[in-house]
């Protein structure tokens, strides 16, 4: 099938990536210049494992392309695959600006009948609009029909999640619409649910808030248990095992951060206020995860009874989790902000994230190395889990250290037990 593509940030790539893969001519359309010259040479502007081997094999093959032309990219498209940011406005509504102008821009070229997916988390009730938007600005009279299909891909599983997704949820009000979606998607061997359009939307911000509320009660239980002497790790094993409750998203530490779970909360918890119906859980899952910042941040303040003006302090990790280069909602920047800001001497190490302009503004040194980084530290954080820093072998690593307590605060380093300074 023909398929068209707005949008080339992680969901808009992966998904053009993949359908590529599967066979569907897709061509994928941006406005940033910048970054479809680089995507027509096959480079891809974002760190995502697996990715540029599939953008090198689909480029080559002629089966994926890129353009800034929207006229190119609505030609022979069949379906039409909106996949445009929809940040977090200051209220925590959902911005909509993106989306509006993806409709308005499909309206102005159309000139068939056509089938429009919509892939960007958005409130429930955005696809009607999208639809309405789309008909009444079209020059013509053409079927349109406006599908909801939700993305739940990881950043840094983006290729494996499209693969071995758990479900593919298809929200359309016209059947011949959502199996039309489903046909596109059948290689792919993952289960289906067809729902209509507002359940569809709802599933995405229903599923992201539940992990949510999941990582910020076991953050609580954790708090907890470091002042009963439980051990967490074992904590959510033992509660893991429940097959009701399952072990995963009960890893405890700084909480979650991410282009999705801080703002798919905040847009759900806007819906219950202006429904006006209570989702209080939602609420006190953000207010934990950003409580769970500032708890980590001063116990290292405590160790140092509350000055840490010259001290160096090492971080390792600035990513908002391992295997991507996303930056936003980081806990690495508040940590950073704040003990900068307290004098400290701060000095930062990341695999893959080697600067960033939302650090521009504080004293931070970027190290080369793990050893540079943690060289005469008085106090070595964890914040992001990478792999390569988990392995590390943190008795020589230590011994370069002024003596440091490791932080841990993604609580990894559970099975270095030669390691006496870890809290
Ligand atoms: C998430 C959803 O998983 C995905 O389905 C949706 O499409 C987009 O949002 P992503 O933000 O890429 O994906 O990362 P994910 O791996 O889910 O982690 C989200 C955050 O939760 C990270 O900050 C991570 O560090 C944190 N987390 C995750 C925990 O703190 N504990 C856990 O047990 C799991």
């Amino acid at each position: 099938m023909n398929v068209a593509i707005i949008g080339t940030g992680y969901v808009g790539l992966v998904t053009g990536a993949v359908l590529s893969e599967i066979g569907h001519n897709v061509i994928c359309l941006d406005i940033n210049e910048e970054k479809i010259t680089k995507l027509k040479k096959g480079e891809s502007p974002i760190y995502e494992p697996g990715l540029d081997e599939v953008l090198e094999r689909n480029i080559a093959g002629n089966r994926l392309s890129f353009t800034t032309s929207a006229e190119e990219a609505f030609e022979n498209a069949e379906v039409i695959f909106i996949a445009v940011g929809t940040p977090q406005g200051e209220d925590g509504a959902a911005n909509l600006t993106y989306i509006q102008q993806a409709a308005k821009d499909i309206a102005m070229h159309i000139n068939r009948n056509l089938i429009v997916v919509v892939k960007s988390t958005v409130p429930v009730g955005t696809n009607d609009l999208i639809e309405e938007t789309i008909r009444t600005n079209a020059i013509g009279s053409f079927q349109v029909d406006v599908v909801s299909n939700p993305e739940f891909l990881r950043e840094g599983h983006a290729i494996n999640d499209t693969f071995l997704g758990d479900r593919i949820v298809i929200g359309s009000e016209n059947e011949h619409a959502g199996s039309t979606v489903e046909s596109l998607f059948t290689k792919l061997n993952i289960p289906f649910l067809h729902t209509n359009r507002r359940s569809a939307e709802m599933i995405k911000y229903a599923s992201n808030a539940f992990l949510a509320i999941k990582i910020s009660y076991i953050n609580q239980i954790y708090n907890l248990c470091e002042k009963v002497g439980a051990d967490v790790n074992d904590v959510a094993d033992g509660m893991g095992m429940d097959h009701r409750i399952g072990r995963a998203f009960l890893n405890a530490g700084l909480g979650y951060g991410g282009s999705c779970f801080p703002k798919d909360t905040e847009a759900l918890a806007y819906l219950g206020r202006e429904n006006e119906i209570s989702i209080s859980l939602v609420d006190a899952a953000i207010q934990a995860n950003k409580e769970q910042r500032i708890l980590f941040v001063n116990r290292v303040l405590e160790h140092f009874n509350g000055n840490v003006e010259g001290k160096k302090i090492a971080v390792l990790g600035l990513a908002f989790k391992p295997n991507t280069d996303d930056m936003r909602e980081a806990p690495s920047l508040d940590i950073i902000r704040i003990l900068s800001a307290d004098g400290a001497e701060v000095h930062v190490i990341d695999p893959v994230v080697k600067e960033t302009k939302l650090l521009a503004e504080v004293a931070v040194t970027h190290s080369k190395t793990l050893e540079e980084c943690v060289q005469s530290a008085e106090a070595v954080l964890l914040v992001t889990e990478w792999e390569e820093f988990v392995r590390a072998d943190w008795e020589e690593l230590l011994a370069l250290t002024k003596n440091a307590t490791i932080f841990d605060g993604r609580n990894v380093l559970h099975n270095h037990k030669l390691i006496s300074q870890v809290v």
